[in-house]
């Protein structure tokens, strides 16, 4: 009995790594026909099912998803009148469960590989900003409280992985992870933008919200890199502790 109790906890030791996906979550087969159709809805899903995380994976929350603090993400402009300099912190990101996934792509031979297409009517940063730099001639040095809302987003994340084996089962690392965010429109508001003149304030976040295309475009792929980066974290989680054989299955 002795013996067989302990082959018991050697098999609990051994095995004990090879978790399965957290409840709920759909699982495609690679040799499915439509294996990137299922993929795309079962991601769809599986941000619904864990939306407020899973502590048995140590996953963060995703509804709302806390940007961990980041800083200086600097948008420089094309223009001499255009320079921000901005972070972000006690912030997060409100939406990401409402997103419809569109497509997605894999390949799996020397490397993992993933692309995923999503669309949000409505994602929301909401947190404390600061923010300095110009701004056609003006001068921004603001702190405070910020809400950008992009809105009729297409998200587009492009992720490589390699694959490590650990006890005779194969896991996948995530090495990169980019995000490509296209909003049709976004909504700037950035209290306090220029410390103590409300109305100068009002006027800034007015221009940024006209020009927003432009403000866009030199803000966002500072952001966008830390997002990925932090991202490589959270899916991590899941991969190394589920084998690759149990997340997309033969
Ligand atoms: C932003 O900072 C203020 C003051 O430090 C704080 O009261 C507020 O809760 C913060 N906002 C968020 C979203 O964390
Ligand atoms: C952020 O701005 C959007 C668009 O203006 C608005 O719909 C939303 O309610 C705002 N969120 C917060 C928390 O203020």
């Amino acid at each position: 009995m002795r013996s067989l109790s302990k082959i018991i906890v050697l098999i609990i030791i051994v095995y004990g790594i090879c978790e399965e996906l957290p409840k709920g979550i759909t699982t495609c087969s690679r040799s499915d026909e439509n294996f990137n159709k299922c993929l795309s809805s079962a991601i769809q899903e599986a941000l619904v099912i864990l939306k407020d995380g899973s502590p048995e994976f140590d996953l963060p929350k995703i509804e709302p998803f806390t940007i961990t603090q980041h800083t200086d993400s600097e948008a420089i402009g094309a223009t001499p009148n255009f320079y921000l300099k901005s972070s972000l912190k006690n912030a997060e990101i409100r939406g990401l469960t409402a997103g419809k996934v569109l497509r997605t792509a894999t390949k799996f031979d020397k490397g993992y590989k993933i692309k995923i297409e999503s669309e949000f009517d409505k994602i929301s940063i909401i947190g404390n900003y600061t923010m300095n730099g110009k701004i056609l001639v003006l001068p921004i040095n603001g702190e405070g409280e910020c809400n950008i809302t992009f809105v009729d987003t297409m998200v587009r994340v492009e992720s490589h992985g390699r694959y490590l084996t650990k006890n005779g089962e194969t896991y996948i690392d995530i090495q990169e992870f980019k995000i490509k965010i296209i909003p049709k429109r976004v909504l700037y508001n950035f209290e306090n933008l220029f410390k103590n003149d409300k109305q100068l304030s009002d006027t800034i976040n007015s221009v940024m919200n006209q020009q927003w295309q432009l403000v866009t475009d030199n803000l966002l792929p500072g952001y966008e890199e830390k997002f990925g980066e932090q991202l490589i974290g959270v899916c991590n989680k899941i991969y190394h502790n589920v084998p690759f054989n149990k997340i997309f299955r033969e």
